[in-house]
């Protein structure tokens, strides 16, 4: 299966770091947001993945591809084991990139991806969110589309005032974990929403999506909401939404960027003092 991983967005809720360099790039305790998810598809065993880009997103191609000099530079000094970091991560995958020309919304970066896909189901990983699990987030739904042989949503449950962030469903159970999609509802208010299942940026989609993507018009924000056409493929296909185990965090917001930089660095031994620092000089 090959992944989609949309990097396009323009990062407004992380100003001004984002005023000229690339949300997905920003750093997670010392990776970039972004080799979070290609390792997370590299994981599930995904050797195929198109990243979405646009303006003023090179810097990604770039951590992504091979650095010469440096790793020459490396070998001198007999930095070995720095060298070997810098050589995997240019030979996680085979990755391709695709250019949004304009930010048009979400839907419209995945609708890029049509080509290079094909007509196979594929992954959609949103580069935003960064799920630490004990198995890959995108894994566990692939196996519940082996299962059931259709597109799956990865969702997990919100405090009920936090609708109006996500993409909710209303699902009828199917077995612990697994719902039927009955509707889904881009960003309701706390009485719109049918439930309080938030859909998480990671998905299996039957093609079909793009042709839906392709009759959406522009929805909330004036943007073309991948919500809208799978709420319109629903009509057509059965969706299954699977709640995931892992704990996700929204890079593409500050709180969460900051949470997981200190959630991470605290679980590395060579930070083990970080944790004291907190605690004596900080709390
Ligand atoms: P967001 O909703 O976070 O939007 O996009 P954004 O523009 O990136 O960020 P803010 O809200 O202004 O801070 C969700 C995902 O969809 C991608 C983003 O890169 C992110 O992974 N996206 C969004 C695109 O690729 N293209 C778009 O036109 C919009």
């Amino acid at each position: 299966m090959k992944a989609v991983i949309p990097a396009a967005g323009l990062g407004t809720r992380l100003l001004p770091m984002t005023k000229n360099s690339p949300k997905e790039m920003l750093p997670i305790v010392d990776k970039p947001a972004i080799q979070y998810v290609v390792e997370e598809a590299v994981n599930a065993g995904i050797d195929d993945i198109l990243i979405v880009t646009g303006r003023g997103k090179e810097v990604i191609e770039n951590h992504f591809d091979v650095a010469y000099e440096l790793e020459k530079i490396l070998e001198e000094r007999k930095e070995f084991e720095k060298l070997g970091e810098i050589r995997r991560i240019s030979q996680l995958a085979d990755i391709y990139y695709v250019r949004q020309h304009l930010p048009l919304g979400l839907g419209h970066a995945v609708y890029m991806a049509r080509k290079h896909i094909g007509n196979e189901y594929f992954a959609l990983m949103l580069g935003d969110d960064i799920i630490l699990a004990n198995k890959p987030c995108i894994k566990q739904l692939m196996e519940v589309h082996e299962k059931y042989k259709s597109s799956v949503i990865g969702v997990q449950k919100v405090e009920r005032e936090e609708v109006s962030k996500y993409g909710i469903i209303e699902y009828e159970k199917v077995e612990d974990g697994v719902y039927r999609l009955m509707d889904i509802i881009e960003k309701p208010s706390m009485e719109e929403a049918p439930s309080n299942m938030a859909v998480m940026g990671r998905y299996i989609l039957h093609p079909s999506i793009f042709s839906f993507i392709e009759k959406t018009k522009p929805g909330k924000n004036n943007e073309i909401q991948l919500t809208d056409a799978l709420k319109a493929m629903l009509k057509e296909h059965e969706i299954y939404a699977y709640e995931f185990e892992g704990k996700r965090f929204d890079v593409g917001g500050k709180l969460d960027w900051l949470k997981i930089n200190i959630e991470l660095a605290l679980k590395r031994d060579e930070f083990s003092e970080l944790r004291k620092f907190i605690k004596d000089e900080i709390l």
